[in-house]
């Protein structure tokens, strides 16, 4: 192998957590990323209070991907939408012990899919949320996730 991957990494990747979709979601959004193909579906149950009662994922994409969106959903569960907000690919890193730096677009994608889901959130509520920028991989309205 060329590099190695932390326990929790491999944790989180052999038993991610948080695996599903939510039937009428307060929001959810599907992120890609054109270099490598791969795509992560987020979807989040906001209650009226805004806090995040609820968050599953479906990623289809490498082992990474898999393993940072699992700890990104253990991450912004039971928080409030500007505490997610704090949840960046960093945080999510951090959490799994880090990432071999080849994999660290990975992580991103994690990051982007719950900005994505919160902006569709906002979107379905009519609400402005400080800090949080319309998902640039967003490709919920486009079937296409380009072309690199
Ligand atoms: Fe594509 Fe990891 S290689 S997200």
């Amino acid at each position: 192998m060329a590099f190695a991957y932390s326990e929790k990494v491999m944790d989180h990747f052999t038993n991610p957590r948080n695996v599903g979709e939510i039937e009428n979601c307060s929001g959810c959004g599907t992120v890609g990323n054109a270099q490598c193909g791969d795509i992560m579906r987020m979807y989040v149950d906001v209650d009226d209070s805004g806090i995040i009662r609820d968050v599953k994922f479906k990623t289809f994409g490498c082992g990474a991907a898999i393993a940072t969106s699992s700890m990104a959903t253990e991450l912004v569960k039971g928080k409030t939408v500007q505490q997610a907000l704090e949840v960046t690919n960093r945080a999510v890193m951090d959490a799994l012990d880090g990432l071999p730096p080849v994999k660290v677009h990975c992580s991103l994608l994690a990051e982007e899919a719950i900005h994505a889901a919160l902006w569709d959130y906002a979107e379905k509520n009519g609400l402005v949320i400080e800090g949080l920028e319309k998902p640039k991989t967003d490709i919920h309205e486009h079937e296409h996730a380009g072309v690199a």
